[in-house]
């Protein structure tokens, strides 16, 4: 079986690619990515030399390259998308390039070379905030910044193609997710290195805003359920029910490295920040089977050991200079399609 993975040099993708080549024996995977800043092949060193594995460089928003990396593929799992809302909020465009355009190039290349199944990952924030309750897998989108706006745009694509041309999509909602090789912009990398180093962590507004989190290996182990047994056209929540406010991850993240308060800084709240996020993730559980298996403290405690562990491998995201580590490892496999 041949599995495409798009974006697969990202954080969801440096963690499902492993996991893929561990749990299958007979899996052929190609990992398809632009190397945008978030990319990193070196977070794949451990299986660069393994035969099933293979890394093409390219872009999902280019249809030509997406038509050429597509054939013969079995299955599509599109991690690739640009993720961060600060980011989308001082600039979008590369946000519909890739979140819209790119997902349009998807669908449209498995609508025309037939490809048997394509998994599009997707998240929570299309629902916009929910103050109370949940959003299940019926919820109206209310996406409120351009990221979240952007991903609910190939929602709907996936949608609209599934029911117009009886494309094999299956679409999935996840939480905040959170482990190693996370790009440390994200919350619980950046406030982790931040206080690692000695330096203050800017708390957004109050810093009880409420999001839900899931461990890395428990997301891998969903999508790959909802690969196998998942059915085509439906629509799949992924969360935990484990739901936090900023501050508290705070203050964990404070203890596991030994700081104390005085290392929050509050600064201004994000404009038209999401006070809340909340899934209901029982269809996932009761239709097929998935419970997460770790446990908020021991998963955070393991990322921190881990990013304790790779100073080298941050500081590299952080200059760039992980890109000269591409030039020496891989060379000749650093061409596009
Ligand atoms: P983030 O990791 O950016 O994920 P998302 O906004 O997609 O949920 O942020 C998680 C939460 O942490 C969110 O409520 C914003 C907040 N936050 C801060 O308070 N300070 C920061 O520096 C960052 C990056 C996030």
């Amino acid at each position: 079986m041949r599995i495409l993975i798009t974006g697969g040099a990202g954080f969801m993708g440096a963690n499902m690619i492993p996991y893929l080549l561990r749990t299958y024996k007979d899996i052929e995977i190609v990992n398809f990515d632009a190397l945008t800043y978030a990319g990193n092949l070196e977070s794949l060193a451990g299986v660069a030399d393994d035969p099933r594995y293979r890394f093409v460089k390219g872009d999902i928003a280019d249809a030509r390259q997406v038509d050429a990396v597509m054939k013969g593929v079995d299955l599509v799992i599109n991690y690739a998308a640009e993720t961060h809302v600060d980011r989308s909020i001082i600039d979008a465009r590369a946000f519909i390039e890739t979140n819209v355009n790119g997902v349009y190039n998807l669908l449209e290349a498995v609508r025309q070379q037939g490809t048997p199944r394509f998994v599009h990952i997707s998240t929570d924030e299309v629902f916009g905030a929910v103050l109370e309750g949940e959003s299940d897998e019926e919820s109206k989108f209310e996406p409120r910044s351009p990221y979240a706006a952007s991903k609910a745009a190939g929602d709907h694509l996936c949608h609209a193609y599934a029911v117009t041309y009886g494309v094999p999509v299956i679409v999935t909602h996840s939480v905040n997710y959170y482990g190693p090789y996370q790009f440390p912009e994200k919350l619980i990398p950046l406030f982790t290195m931040n206080l690692l180093e000695g330096k203050k962590v800017p708390v957004y507004g109050d810093g009880l805003q409420v999001r839900e989190w899931i461990f890395t290996e428990d997301h891998c182990r969903a999508i790959d359920l909802i690969v196998q047994k998942g059915l085509v056209g439906e629509v799949y929540n992924i969360g935990t029910g484990y739901r936090v406010p900023n501050l508290e991850i705070t203050k964990k993240l404070i203890a596991l490295t030994g700081r104390d308060d005085s290392a929050i800084e509050y600064v201004a709240d994000r404009p038209g920040h999401d006070r809340r996020y909340a899934l209901n993730s029982t269809k996932l559980r009761t239709q097929l089977g998935w419970e997460p298996q770790m446990s908020f403290d021991e998963g955070l405690g393991l990322t921190v050991e881990w990013y304790k562990a790779h100073r080298t491998w941050v500081d590299r995201c952080r200059t760039g200079e992980y890109k000269d580590y591409y030039q020496k490892q891989y060379g000749e496999r650093l061409k596009t399609v």
